[in-house]
Formats: structure tokens, C-alpha cells, sequence
């Protein structure tokens, strides 16, 4: 069984091939870099790069011979959430595919392909288990008991976590996207109790992380005092490090889940992964390009609903 997945949500352009449960093709071009001025994705440009991307990695597939469509069993593609120009591209090329080798066409969460990924070349899926996704528009934890048996524990009340990484970045003074470079001037020794603790019951919220951010950025200033990047930065990154674990660790036993899965950009993050290891059961994240937007868990998840149907 072959399927081709296409991944077009946000600002990356992404095609893979999954055949006989082994993801042999997983290509990407990303118009992150067109985004560093502007400090945030620019949904009009994103359309416009995936309409030019997704010509480019077809065209490059089918040339170098990596694929023929006449073999292809099946066209997955991520119908939602994602900003609705970039989403129209994947979902016209699919449809394209679908009609002229007239195959089945299958929709697929982006999301809830997050909370698969870490099974990616790894092992096979086991139900139940918790997953958290953070990503730049998305914040979420989800209970997955089986394929058609998804519920969402804990969402975002405002921003993202990966777009509140993003936002404090710029108000530092860092370049976009905010989440890596944060990542990387962390110094734990500079770590700083400035934030609230927020209720382990409540959605996730991290407007209030930034609202405190630019009040201090803002005190600094009329104090003319230098504004303490490391120590600001390093601060947000291990208070919302803090909250992701205790979110799990109470989760976890709440449901009595033996497995946790994490997924999401915000995935990559060195803090988040050292600190994982602190909840005493099996936890798995994804293989290191497979953290971020991506067509292989497109193609994964599908094969997985294929599966089940059969
Ligand atoms: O899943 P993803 O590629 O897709 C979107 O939702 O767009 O996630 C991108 C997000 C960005 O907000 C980025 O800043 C964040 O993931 N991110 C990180 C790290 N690497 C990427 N956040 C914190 N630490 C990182 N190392």
C-alpha cells in the first residue's frame, strides 16, 4: 500500500511517501526565512510560497524518478487547523491527485498527526495515551484511547506556547522564530521566579507571560537600565517548562495513562526534553524532523485510519 501525504497548514511545504508502513519519502522546503522581518508568519505570503513549494518538490520527485502517481494507493493530505490560503493549496493539489489517478482521498487533523508522530520509525502505536502537542498554533493535551476515541483534556485559553516563545523572542530583541533562540541563550543559572503559577486545573494561557514581559522591558527603559535578556528569556523558558510537566504528571494519573506522547515544534526545545525525563512512565517524542510541521505523520496517520477501517 502506497500513500502520498501533503502537509501545507502553516509555512512549511511538505510531500512524503509511505509505503507498506515505512515512510520512504519525507521532503520539505520551509518559508520560515521570509518571515524574519516581518517577526510572525504573513498568511498571504505563506499561500503564495506553498502555491511555488509544492510545484517545486513534486516536479523534483517526479523527475528524479522517487515517485510514479499511477502506483500511489492513496492521497492524505491535512485539511485542518492551518491558515486557509496554505490549507487551499495542499487540499487543490490533493484533490488533483485523487480525481486524475482516481484514488481515495483522506483528511487528516494536523493536530492530532502531532500527537502520532513519535510512533514515527519507532514503534508501533499503543492505546491509550496521552499526548501534548506545542507548537506555534497550538497548545493542547489530549487523552487518545483509540483512533475514534480522541478527547481534548486542555487547551489554549489565548496564544500558543511556541507563538508565546515567538513573541517574547522579538520583544527581546531576538530573531524569528523566537523558540530556538531562546532555547539556545538559556542559562539556568539565570533562571528567575518572575511568573504567576498558573492552576493545573485551567486552560493554558500565556498572554499574561508576555503582558509581564513588556511591563518589565518597559521599567528597565524609563530606568535606564540595560533589559537583562538572558535572565527574562531563561525565566519564561523554565516557567513554561514547569507547567508542561506538572500538566502531565497530573494528567497522567488522573486517566492512569502508561504512555505519553509529545509533538509540536516546541518539541525540540533542550529544557522540555531533559525535564521530561523526570515523569517516571514511557514518554516518546518524535525523531528531531519530525518535531515540526511535517507530511510524514500525514502519511502515518492515514495509514493508521487505513488500517483500522480494514
Ligand atoms: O510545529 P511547528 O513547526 O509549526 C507551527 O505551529 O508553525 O512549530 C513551530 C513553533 C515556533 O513557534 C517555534 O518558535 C517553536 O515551534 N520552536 C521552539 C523550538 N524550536 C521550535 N520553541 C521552543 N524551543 C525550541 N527549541
Amino acid at each position: 500500500m502506497k500513500i502520498i501525504a501533503i502537509e501545507t497548514t502553516c509555512d512549511d511545504t511538505a510531500i512524503s511517501i509511505m509505503e507498506d508502513n515505512l515512510i520512504i519519502l519525507n521532503e520539505k522546503i520551509s518559508s520560515e526565512k521570509f518571515f524574519s522581518d516581518y517577526g510572525g508568519i504573513v498568511p498571504e505570503i505563506a499561500a503564495r510560497k506553498h502555491a511555488e513549494n509544492i510545484i517545486i518538490i513534486i516536479k523534483n520527485l517526479l523527475n528524479k524518478n522517487k515517485i510514479k502517481l499511477i502506483d500511489v494507493n492513496y492521497v492524505a493530505y491535512a485539511s485542518e487547523p492551518g491558515l486557509v490560503g496554505s490549507l487551499h493549496v495542499g487540499e487543490i493539489l490533493s484533490r488533483t491527485i485523487s480525481w486524475y489517478y482516481n484514488i481515495p482521498l483522506i483528511k487528516i487533523n494536523h493536530i492530532i498527526a502531532h500527537c502520532f508522530s513519535a510512533f514515527i520509525n519507532n514503534c508501533d502505536v499503543s492505546y491509550p495515551f496521552i499526548s501534548l502537542i506545542a507548537s506555534g498554533g497550538t497548545t493542547s493535551l489530549f487523552l487518545i484511547k483509540n483512533i475514534n476515541d480522541i478527547t481534548t483534556i486542555c487547551q489554549k485559553k489565548d496564544d500558543a506556547l511556541g507563538e508565546a516563545f515567538d513573541k517574547i523572542g522579538r520583544l527581546l530583541g531576538l530573531k524569528y522564530p523566537g523558540g530556538p533562540e531562546i532555547d539556545k541563550i538559556f542559562d539556568p543559572l539565570k533562571v528567575k521566579k518572575i511568573f504567576k503559577k498558573q492552576n493545573v486545573l485551567e486552560d493554558f494561557s500565556f498572554s499574561g507571560v508576555k503582558s509581564k514581559i513588556v511591563s518589565l522591558i518597559n521599567f528597565y527603559k524609563k530606568q535606564s537600565q540595560e533589559i537583562p535578556v538572558i535572565e527574562l528569556a531563561s525565566s519564561f523558558q523554565s516557567w513554561a517548562i514547569d507547567l508542561l510537566i506538572e500538566k502531565i504528571q497530573y494528567y497522567q494519573k488522573i486517566y492512569n495513562v502508561k504512555l505519553i506522547t509529545i509533538g509540536g515544534g516546541v518539541s525540540s526545545n533542550s529544557l522540555w526534553k531533559k525535564r521530561i525525563k523526570e515523569i517516571e512512565i514511557p514518554i516518546l517524542y518524535p525523531q528531531k524532523d519530525l518535531c515540526c510541521d511535517n507530511a510524514a505523520m500525514i502519511a502515518f496517520l492515514a495509514s493508521e485510519k487505513i488500517k483500522n477501517e480494514e
